[in-house]
């Protein structure tokens, strides 16, 4: 008989859906693993407003009725602190900051705290949780994250009741960071982040769809990521976020390659493969489906997805965009969800 692995229904505490006709199969692709999915808001235009992000949920509701979209909105210079409380009321429950020039779609962001300083205060008044990109654009590429922590500290001296999240950790300097931090300082890590490395990426042949933000690291930084996912370090802190964030094949492979890994359809079977291999099949539940949506104060994870212990081979192309892991087999199988 086939093993099978149950665990409560994952959540997603970073996804990137897109808008338009791409989007229903992505929401749908993600509605594959995960229950819940917070929803990055670096659409064209970008989802900074009330109505903006009642119209986003809506359709994306209707694409993946199974997927619970928790919505969050991008700061953006000039919006106002009414803007974000009009959100808060809405139901989001972040608002990302995109420092200025550092991913995809995130020209318009701020180019430091204090040009958000309103809309900040707005968020710490309403309960909002900050979810950072924490990267300086300015710094040299693989600097980037360690170079933006003293934003971070800036920041958590200035909002002491805000509640952040740096995502898409990338480096031992900033997991330290965050391992020393306070109770309201959490961290989202990806499958990517964990699996790959920079050798992957660029040591042999260049792989644009192992391309993102923040670039993957060398195996040393991987390597601490891993050990404190695998031994369940800062429980209710750290937690996962796919950072899924599809691009159509040509814009991937063409002279300047869009940044961002396709992970939902793969992620959490590559985690699972992660962790068994390294004895640390136990803590991939509370990782996928409990520590974030205890910093999030959400409820927890209704529902269960299974797993199968059966390979399978991630296929080439999915939904337009190659999937993390195209064309490798992994162990672990989607099976069934309830
Ligand atoms: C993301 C995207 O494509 O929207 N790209 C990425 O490289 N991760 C944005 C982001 O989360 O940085
Ligand atoms: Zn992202």
């Amino acid at each position: 008989m086939t093993s099978r692995l149950a665990l409560p229904r994952p959540d997603d505490l970073h996804a990137h859906l897109r808008r338009g006709p791409a989007m229903p199969a992505y929401a749908r692709r993600e509605e594959a693993s995960f229950g819940r999915a917070l929803v990055m808001p670096n659409t064209l235009p970008p989802i900074a407003s009330a109505p903006a992000l009642e119209a986003y949920r809506r359709e994306i509701a209707a694409a993946a009725p199974g997927l619970e979209p928790l919505m969050a909105f991008k700061l953006v210079p000039g919006m106002g602190r009414e803007a974000v409380l009009g959100c808060a009321a809405a139901g989001a429950v972040a608002g990302k900051y995109y420092p200025a020039g550092s991913t995809t779609n995130a020209a318009d962001g701020p180019r430091c705290p204090e040009e958000v300083a309103g809309e900040l205060d707005a968020m710490e008044e309403a309960g909002l949780v900050l979810s950072i990109h924490p990267e300086d654009p300015a710094a040299p590429v693989l600097e980037r994250e360690a170079a933006f922590l003293p934003t971070v500290e800036l920041i958590l001296g200035r909002w002491p009741r805000l509640r952040v999240v740096l995502e898409h950790l990338s480096t031992r300097a900033a997991l330290d960071y965050l391992l020393a931090g306070p109770p309201r300082l959490g961290a989202s890590l990806t499958a990517h982040h964990l699996v790959s490395s920079l050798d992957e990426l660029l040591g042999e042949a260049l792989d644009p769809h192992l391309f993102c933000k923040p670039v993957l690291k060398p195996a040393a930084d991987r390597d601490a990521l891993r050990d404190a996912a695998f031994r369940g370090a800062a429980p209710g802190r750290l937690f996962f976020g796919s950072d899924s964030a599809p691009h159509p094949r040509q814009a991937k492979e063409g002279r300047r390659a869009a940044s961002g890994v396709y992970a939902a359809p793969s992620a959490l079977c590559a985690l699972a493969g992660l962790f068994e291999e390294a004895g640390a099949l136990g803590a991939l539940g509370a990782f996928v489906a409990g520590s974030g949506a205890a910093f999030y104060g959400l409820p927890p994870p209704s529902g269960s997805l299974e797993l199968a212990r059966e390979e399978w081979t991630v296929p080439e192309e999915l939904d337009g965009s190659v999937p993390f892991l195209a064309g490798r087999r992994l162990p672990w199988r989607l099976a069934s969800r309830r």
